[in-house]
Order: structure tokens, then sequence, then C-alpha cells
């Protein structure tokens, strides 16, 4: 192999262990360090390379086994982000120790060894130091072979002051006092995994007792005074624990378990092997004060990390190319446990809104392949997006449905047996898959990894009467005419077909759609016929006419709320493909009066919230009416407030609906009640349903003047539970009134806001109908600073928000803006924003002069 990917360490070396020991000076924001490196040279070499970033190195030198050391002459080069030490004389192959004296910042831009602070409960200020590995950030905290196939064993010693708390990936062995009075605590060594999963944490944090989880020990850590929110998350970890050792077949590869709470965090959690940091909104919940789909986020992350722990740690990705399968497989993985979990909250069925989400950006011409290239650290960043996460879910969950859920599980226990402690490449998965499944798992799957978009299958009876033709072209939202291969894809699409006569459950066939078409015998001539049975396949589905109305009229009695979802979804994929109409979307929405199911209503009231924008004002009046109609009666049907006994899920489905009809609907009678519901939150009252509460602040926002504005900001700061504070903090982000959004968008910048938090509170400003566009405007205008101060994922994030955008001369100013300055992490993110936007665009001019003919 020619060297000419700079990225790429040379393999001439490579690492099995690492002694790492690491002095962190809290206050003084840095941190010195030591590291003896076990390598093996396998041929003869003068130099050797690893990665070291934003580290000075003061020493360096290499000892064989027996015999001198060799001093070595230090070489950092920061394009690449490598350490070159240069010896005087070339090394023989075999075993040595590479040894290395650095030091560097305690950063503040939550990324490698970095700061996070918090505020005890008597007012002071305290600090922690932190780490964030992945992606490729543990050679700015000791220098390493940072690469996720350089697997070696981590033996970590941390020197901190004897009051503060320090956890790192092992178990904790012993504290030696050192000479200055601090303490010396030694860490077990890992097993054998790659460096993004190192971590070190150092502070005032709190454990809970350990908690015996079928032989592990699992407990929490959080900043002090938080003690009284873990057991939540305890039980989930132990729950996660058990279900991932029976579904895997293989123990729990770490010796202990911490999940941490982390008040600075970039990410949302990190599958850290035995030390798993979480942002604190997602570890600590009380949830008797937290709405279902808070408690359920909670479950999700956590399931997602223990996942990890064997997808991903235990077997890793040879390169970062591979990162989707890690996180799409631990996507779907959370999924199954949190249905498992808490079988009433049908986790199958809300993941619909993350499948739309992903599919909304797949429908782009600058869609990717799941699986992509990658060379430079900020291309692998880059891969961390929904095409990853829910797109590759979805693809994973479709096909665990057509081989079914034993076949499936089979296949990944064989590949996680073969594969322990080693990497592999995503085909190893879908061989093993196809070995315990005899189908063609490999090609189905690479033709949903290797090209981008996803296809609209259509369904029409032959004249015959009992052929049913599928047909497979794929779908986009706009048409760009500048991709010549587009017309063309095919998928290999694994169809789950349901037809029967009258409101029986009718016959399920499994077939595979391969090419474009596809002619079905059914034998008998069906009453109705449902494409995609389930609702799990990753495809938009067109019926002929009369299909269309056989299933219309059947919908609640035959399809179930994920077929439903799913009818509703493709429905409004049409209006904004061009290819149907607002008031064709209104026609059917008004056929799901009787629904029942929350999704289904969270893909309906979203739609409606994307109709509200291209109302005219001169209409609003009229629109919000007719909202208020759409709405109202499933709104009653479900009373003012909870039944005892009722499911978590009709008790968020009042909620979503009571904010719709507050907010689109602008329903005087329901945002008095808000006010009510809110103030009697403010007072502690326990009686008040958590959804209820949730919506409350949501709906008084939107209508909240200063001293609402300035009440919110004292709730969010003295809220008891993160998910109380984060709901205060967001509301800011929906005022209506110009002057307090002002306030909010100023407040972005300053230490008030966190800037874990600060992107995705823009990110809601810029949805804001009535002041998305000053929210750019207010970005654009301080662009240097949002780069300079944000962690640099959240930038292509917060700009997702523009996708919102109607008007077609911010559309432009957006363009121009960011054409000029280009995201190295997100240059990919930001195109499809782009066009998504554009999409939008195109919507508006379209449907926005003829919208208020849909609602008479
Ligand atoms: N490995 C990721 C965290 C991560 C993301 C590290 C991007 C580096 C770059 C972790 O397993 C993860 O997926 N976290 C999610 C939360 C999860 C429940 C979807 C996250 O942080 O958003
Ligand atoms: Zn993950």
């Amino acid at each position: 192999m020619t060297d000419v990917d700079p990225y790429r360490l040379p393999t001439t070396v490579t690492p099995s262990r690492y002694e790492l020991r690491l002095e962190p000076d809290l206050e003084g924001a840095s941190f010195t360090g030591t590291v003896a490196i076990a390598v093996d040279v396998h041929e003869a070499v003068a130099e050797i390379v690893m990665n070291a970033l934003d580290l000075e190195i003061t020493e360096a030198w290499v000892e064989p086994a027996d015999g001198w050391r060799q001093p070595a002459e230090i070489g950092l080069d920061e394009g690449t982000e490598r350490l070159t030490l240069t010896l005087a004389e070339a090394l023989a192959p075999g075993p040595y120790t590479v040894q290395v004296q650095f030091s560097g910042v305690l950063n503040d831009k939550l990324r490698g060894f970095y700061r996070s602070t918090f505020t005890d409960a008597g007012g002071t200020s305290r600090t922690l130091a932190v780490t964030q590995m992945e992606a490729t950030h543990a050679r700015r905290a000791f220098p390493c072979w940072d690469e996720p196939e350089a697997k070696a064993v981590f033996g970590v010693t941390l020197v901190v002051d004897d009051d503060l708390l320090a956890l790192s990936n092992g178990a904790e062995l012993d504290r030696t006092p050192t000479d200055d009075g601090r303490v010396a605590v030694r860490f077990a060594d890992t097993m054998k995994m790659s460096t993004y999963l190192v971590a070190f944490i150092v502070g005032p944090l709190e454990v809970t007792e350990p908690l015996d989880a079928g032989g592990t020990p699992l407990r929490i850590a959080h900043p002090l005074g938080q003690g009284h929110l873990t057991d939540f998350a305890l039980d989930v970890g132990r729950f996660s624990l058990d279900f991932f050792e029976d579904y895997y077949g293989i123990p729990y590869p770490g010796g202990k378990l911490d999940l941490i709470a982390v008040p600075d965090f970039a990410f949302g959690a990190m599958e850290n092997l035995g030390a798993v940091t979480f942002r604190e909104v997602l570890l600590l919940v009380d949830p008797a004060r937290a709405t279902q789909p808070e408690q359920e986020r909670v479950v999700d992350v956590i399931a997602h990390e223990l996942a990890h722990m064997w997808f991903g740690d235990l077997v890793t990705m040879k390169w970062w190319n591979g990162i989707w399968l890690n996180e799409a497989f631990a996507t779907f993985m959370e999924i199954l446990t949190t249905d498992a979990y808490r079988p009433e909250w049908d986790r199958w069925t809300s993941f619909g809104m993350e499948r739309s989400m992903a599919l909304d950006t797949d429908a782009l011409a600058a869609t990717r392949p799941i699986e992509y290239p990658v060379v430079s650290p900020d291309e692998a960043e880059g891969m961390f997006d929904v095409l990853t996460y829910q797109k590759g879910a979805s693809v994973v969950r479709m096909l665990e449905q057509y081989l079914g859920a034993e076949r499936f599980r089979d296949g990944i226990r064989k590949y996680l047996s073969t594969h322990s402690y080693g990497n592999t490449e995503t085909t190893d998965l879908w061989d093993a898959i196809e070995q315990a499944s005899g189908e063609p798992v490999r090609a189905i799957m690479d033709s949903w990894i290797f090209q981008g978009g996803h296809p609209m299958v259509s369904a029409e009876l032959l004249d015959d009467g009992t052929t049913l033709r599928l047909r497979q072209e794929p779908f986009r939202y706009l048409d760009t005419g500048d991709d010549p291969d587009f017309a063309g894809r095919t998928w290999l699409v694994p169809v789950l077909l349901r037809h029967g006569s009258g409101d029986g459950e009718g016959t399920t066939e499994r077939l595979l759609l391969d090419g474009t078409q596809l002619d079905v015998d059914l034998g008998t001539t069906p009453d109705w016929v449902v494409v995609n049975s389930g609702g799990s396949g990753v495809y938009r589905v067109r019926y002929a006419t009369g299909l269309r109305q056989a299933l219309a009229g059947r919908a609640q009695t035959l399809l179930s709320p994920l077929e439903r979802y799913g009818l509703v979804e493709d429905a409004w994929a049409a209006v904004v493909a061009g290819a149907s109409t607002v008031e064709e979307f209104l026609d059917l929405a008004r056929t799901f009066a009787d629904e029942t199911d929350l999704s289904v209503w969270q893909r309906l009231t979203a739609a409606l919230g994307s109709i509200d924008r291209l109302v005219p004002d001169g209409e609003r009046a009229r629109w919000q009416a007719h909202i208020r109609a759409l709405l109202a009666p499933a709104l009653r049907r479900l009373g003012d407030e909870p039944e005892e006994g009722e499911s978590d899920r009709t008790s968020t489905l009042r909620a979503v609906l009571f904010e719709a009809v507050g907010t689109l609907g602008d329903d005087e009678d329901v945002q008095r009640r808000a006010g009510e519901i809110d103030a009697r939150s403010a007072q502690q009252d326990a009686g008040v349903d958590p959804e209820l509460a949730a919506a409350a602040v949501r709906v008084r926002a939107a209508k909240g003047d200063a001293a609402l504005f300035d009440e919110f900001v004292e709730r969010s700061d003295a809220a008891d539970t993160p998910q109380e504070s984060l709901r205060y903090l967001g509301a800011l982000a929906d005022f209506s009134d110009p002057e307090q959004f002002q306030r909010f968008l100023d407040r972005t910048l300053t230490d008030d806001i966190r800037t874990q938090d600060a992107p995705f509170l823009l990110r809601r400003s810029l949805v804001n109908r009535a002041n998305g566009p000053t929210a750019w405007t207010f970005i654009r205008q301080n662009w240097d600073v949002v780069n300079s101060r944000f962690p640099s994922s959240g930038i292509p994030r917060l700009l997702e928000g523009v996708r919102t955008f109607t008007d077609a001369a911010v559309a432009n100013d957006v363009r121009g803006f960011l054409d000029e300055h280009p995201l190295p992490q997100g240059a990919k993110q930001v195109a499809q924003h782009l066009e998504r936007m554009q999409a939008t665009v195109a919507l508006a001019e379209r449907e926005a002069p003829k919208v208020a003919g849909s609602f008479r």
C-alpha cells in the first residue's frame, strides 16, 4: 500500500498496552501526564509515528525489554495530528516500551480532556475534568495510536485531590498518597479496546452504592446533590444489562459499570467501556415529574450506550466508514430494549417518527449512501447524522422484520462471538446473518447501504383482479436533474404484503422486489392490500386509486398504528414532493378524526405545523378555526385530566393535542388552562400531570410577555430536575414577541446558557414561525462567535432549523452565506439543509397562493 493517506498511521509499530498516569489541575485548567506504551515493532524502523494534538511533549524515549533507553527526537505535525519520534538508531523487530511525557490544557470545547462546571447547593462554582474521545480526540488527551483498529489494554492512574471522585474505565484498585498531599488512584486494566473508548472523570461528584446487576456492580455518578434522581437510571441500567446478556448470549465485557452525569457534554451520551458518560437530562430523572417522552429518552439513551458495550466496544469497526453500523445497530437495539422495558410505550410505532426524519433527508439529491468513505477527522465527525443513526437503524429493522427476530439474533450472536476483541467490516455482519438465516442478506443490504435514497413502491391490481403489480422508482422531493444514474436506481426491497377480504386478518407474504417490477399472483381478488405490512419497510407506498380508497375506508379497523402512521407520512411526503396538494392532505387528515394513536397524531400535527407556515396572514384566523375543528373533538374525547390507570401514551396524546390546539389553533380556552396548569406546577402541586405541565409551558411561551420571560428564566435556573430546567429554557426560543425573542437570542452567547444547549436552542429558534428569520440574521451576524464558542458538532445541527424557511429571499440569503462560509465538519449536512430549505420554498410557492382554498 502506498502511503497516500496522511491520516492513517503506519502499522510497522503497534501498541498492546498503555500505562497512563495523569495529573489534572482543575483550577489551573491544565494537566500533565506520562504514558508508557508497550509496542511491537514488526519491521526495522527509525521512526515511531502516533497521534497527538494540542499537547506539549516534554520528553520521549524508547526502551527494549532489556537494554538501554534511547532518547527520541520529537516532531509534532498539527495538520495530520501526528507525533513522530525519531531515533538515532533503528529499532530491530521486537517488543519495546515507548515513554512519553506531556502536558495539555483542560479545554472548554467539550472534547479530549476538558473542563465542565456546575454551581453547587451553596452557590459555589465547582469544576470537573472529563473526557470525550470519540471520534478522534484521545490524541488530545495523551499520545496514542488513535485509530479504532489499534486495540490495546489501558492501565490508568489519576492523581487527584483526596476529596474528589475519580473514575475511569476499570474499577478502582488502590489509592496511594503522593508526596504533595494528593492521592494516586489506580484503576484495573481494561480489556483490549480502542482509544476512543478511554475515559477519565475527576471532580466533586457523588456516586450511588453499587447495585449488583447480575454480577456487575452498577452505579450512577452525578454532581453533588442529585442523588434523588438516580433510581430510574439504576433500574434501566440493570434491565438493559440483563436484556443484552440474554440477547447477545455473551456476559457484559467490562469489570464494573458506572453511568456518569456530566454538566457539560457535546453529545447525548458516550459508550466508554464501564464508564458511560451522559448529559444530565438524559440520565437523572424523577419519573413522577417527567413526561413519558422524557423518560423514554432516558431509557433509549441508557439502552443505546449499553448496547455498545458489546456492539462497538467488544467488537469494533476497523475504520470510521463503519461507524454507521455501530450507531445504527445501537439505535436498533435501543428501540428493542425500550420496547421490552415498557411494552405499553409501543416504541416501534414511535420509531416511525425517527424514520421519517431520516427519509426527509434521504429524499434529497444531497443525501449520501449510509456507508461512506471517511478519510479525515472532519469527515468522521460528519458521519454522525440522521442517515447513520435513523436511516441505518431503519434498514436494520427492516431486515430483522423480513428475516424474523430469531434468525436475525442468531446472526448477531455468531458475529459477536466470532469477532470479540477484534475489528470488523460491515460485510462481516451480513455474512454472519446470511449463514444463520440462509437468505441473501449481503446482496439485500448492499443495495441499501451503498447507494443513497430510497424507493417509492407503487401497487396496482391488474385487470384480471388477482395479479398485484409492484413497481419501484427512486423517491425524491425535488427534481434537480443533475444525477444521471438516479432514475434507474433500484433496491432489493423486502416487501411484506398483506391482503384479504372484509375485516379479516388476511394473508401475509414475504417478497423480494428485485428490479423495477414484480407481478404477484394473489390467487383471489382481494378487498384490500397492504403493501408495507407491519410498517417497517424503508420505502414509500403509492396505491392505485381503488386500492387507496379500499384502505382509507378501513384504516382504523384494518391497519396497525404504525401502518396508519405510514399512510399519513407518505401522503405528506407526496405534498412536499409536489405529487399531491395540501388540499388532498387535509381531506385525508379529516378521515383521521377518530384516530387514537399518539404517533399518528404527532405525524398529523407536524404536517399541520408545516401547513401553518404557508397560510397568509389574512387567512390565519380562519385556518386557526379549522385546526380547532379538526383537533378539538379528539382532545375532548380524552377529557381535561388523565383518567385513573390510563396509558402513558394516552396522557402524552392529550398533551400533544392540547399544545396544538393552544398554539396552531390559538384557542383561548386552552391558553387560559395552560396558565392555570403552569401556575399549579410552579406551586409544586404533585397532582399536575407532567405531560400537560410540559405542554402548558410551550403554549404560554407562544403568547408570553416580558414578565413571563423573566419567570421562565428563573424557573429554569431554580428547577430541581434537569428536564424541568430544560423545558423552561427551551420555551424561551418559542416566544412570538419580538422583544422577548431578541432577549433570548442575546442570552445564547452568554454564560447564562451552556454551550452544550445553545446550538439546540438556536435550532429551535430558527423554527419559530414568527421570528425564525430574525434568528438567522443573529446567527449570521455572530457567526465567528457561534463557531468558536459551541462544540463543533453543534453547528450543523443548529443550522437544521433553516429547513423550515418558506421565504425565497431569506432562503437565498442563507444559501449565499453558507456557500461563502463552508463548515468542514458538516459539509454534507449543510448541503442537505439547503436543499431541504429549497423544497420548503418550492412548496410555499406552489401552495401558499391556493392554500386558503383547501380549508373551506
Ligand atoms: N458514540 C455516540 C456518541 C458520539 C456521537 C460520539 C458523535 C462522537 C460523535 C453515542 O453512542 C451516541 O450515539 N450518542 C447519542 C445518543 C443516542 C441515544 C442516540 C448522541 O450523543 O446523540
Ligand atoms: Zn451510539
